[in-house]
């Protein structure tokens, strides 16, 4: 009998001394005076819920700053920077008043718009107040949202209107909600906003992480491998998904990643037909961490919020064991497992990944244009632009 002879080989392609991994962070990071934090910084970005800007002083963290959000006596929101212009205190501890929010410390009272209007302890109120001018930010509300700009004064936009959220059919209202629905997981998701906004034209995912690992998340139709085409417009990337269904209808389903964090994403539960029912906005909190705010047309209350994922087909995401994570990975272990900042330089993007090249490619135009001193794309100066427009939505044939 011979003995079984084992061939040699060498052993190629080990983890050992591999080089380190790194991430485009010119894509990434957020924080003001970086290449994409400036693009970011020329667009509005909601940062809460109408109902988040009361008179108790919020803490929020937008692009990597942190901010207090309050609304005065007269209904005016405001964002304002946390440390007093005095001697730093934080207006998180302020009292807000009929005129704007005063400082714990020493009395200080500062309007919407960063205005000291008293310094009570000074003799005459504060002679040289003017100048104690405290930072702040420009904000709005619209769509049950509030949003702020960020960047130079003298290039603030318009705040967009979206004609997906303009017209309304029979029925229907507008709901805004702040879970993240989308994101998979829970309300604050651990990992750089890039990852989701490259998950927006990743169909195939679909087929595999929400159809077959987790059972079927969305619907059976969902579940069927499509024929995919993207292309990129002025102000997104859109994805073409084309189902030859098993009973032969034709499934015709368009989404769009719209600059500059816009998720054009018609529900994947397939429900109604037709054009796109809600928008949602990726908020980059920081590099690390980023929010989904979500507004869509609903014909009934918390319509929106039972739209967030059951990765079990049951339980909400903050009910699973890690046992149940592990069997059941959605968006969130997906999107969180590729590193609190993904390692391009160890990436293979395939045939596949064709939408995300196109994605990377729109951002990389919006920084040159930024960089030569140009607008982006998608910002607008003309207060009566008319609505922006998506062609996203689902179509059966
Ligand atoms: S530190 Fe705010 S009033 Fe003195
Ligand atoms: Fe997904």
């Amino acid at each position: 009998m011979n003995a079984r002879v084992i061939p040699i080989v060498p052993d190629t392609g080990t983890a050992y001394g591999r080089p380190a991994p790194t991430s485009r962070s010119e894509l990434t990071q957020v924080g003001a005076g970086t290449p994409m934090g400036e693009l970011l910084r020329r667009y509005w970005h909601p940062i809460g819920l109408a109902g988040d800007a009361n008179a108790t002083p919020r803490k929020v963290r937008v692009l990597g700053e942190d901010l207090i959000l309050f609304r005065d006596g007269q209904g005016r929101p405001g964002l304002v920077y946390p440390h007093c212009s005095h001697r730093g205190a934080s207006l998180y501890y302020g009292k807000v008043e009929e005129r704007g929010i005063r400082c714990c410390y020493h009395g200080w009272l500062f309007d919407v718009q960063g205005h000291c209007m008293e310094q009570p302890c000074e003799p005459e109120g504060g002679r040289a107040r003017a100048a104690a001018r405290q930072p702040w930010y420009p904000v709005q509300e619209l769509y049950g949202l509030v949003w702020a700009y960020l960047g130079p004064p003298d290039k603030k936009p318009v705040l967009p209107r979206y004609e997906c959220l303009e017209v309304l059919d029979e029925g229907e209202f507008l709901e805004a909600d702040d879970a993240s629905i989308g994101g998979g997981g829970p309300q604050v998701i651990p990992c750089n906003w890039l990852q989701h906004y490259e998950n927006l034209v990743d169909p195939f995912h679909v087929v595999v992480l929400h159809s077959s690992f987790s059972g079927t998340q969305f619907v059976p139709e969902m579940a069927v491998m499509p024929q995919v085409q993207w292309d990129t417009t002025e102000i997104s990337v859109r994805t073409l998904s084309q189902r030859k269904l098993p009973d032969g209808r034709n499934f015709r389903r368009i989404s769009e990643a719209g600059l500059p964090t816009l998720r054009v994403i018609p529900s994947p539960r397939v429900g109604r037909m037709g054009r796109v029912e809600s928008l949602g906005w990726v908020l980059p909190i920081d590099d690390h961490s980023f929010r989904i705010y979500v507004v869509g047309r609903v014909l009934e209350k918390g319509e929106l919020h039972k739209m967030r994922s059951r990765p079990d087909g049951k339980k909400l995401w903050e009910e699973l064991t890690e046992a149940e994570h592990q069997q059941y990975p959605g968006d969130y272990e997906a999107m969180v497992s590729q590193g609190a900042v993904a390692k391009h330089s160890e990436e293979h993007l395939a045939s596949t990944d064709k939408g995300i090249v196109m994605l990377r490619r729109l951002l990389q135009q919006q920084l040159e244009a930024v960089r030569n001193g140009k607008d982006p794309a998608g910002v607008s100066f003309d207060p009566d632009a008319a609505p922006v427009k998506f062609s996203a939505g689902n179509w059966m044939e």
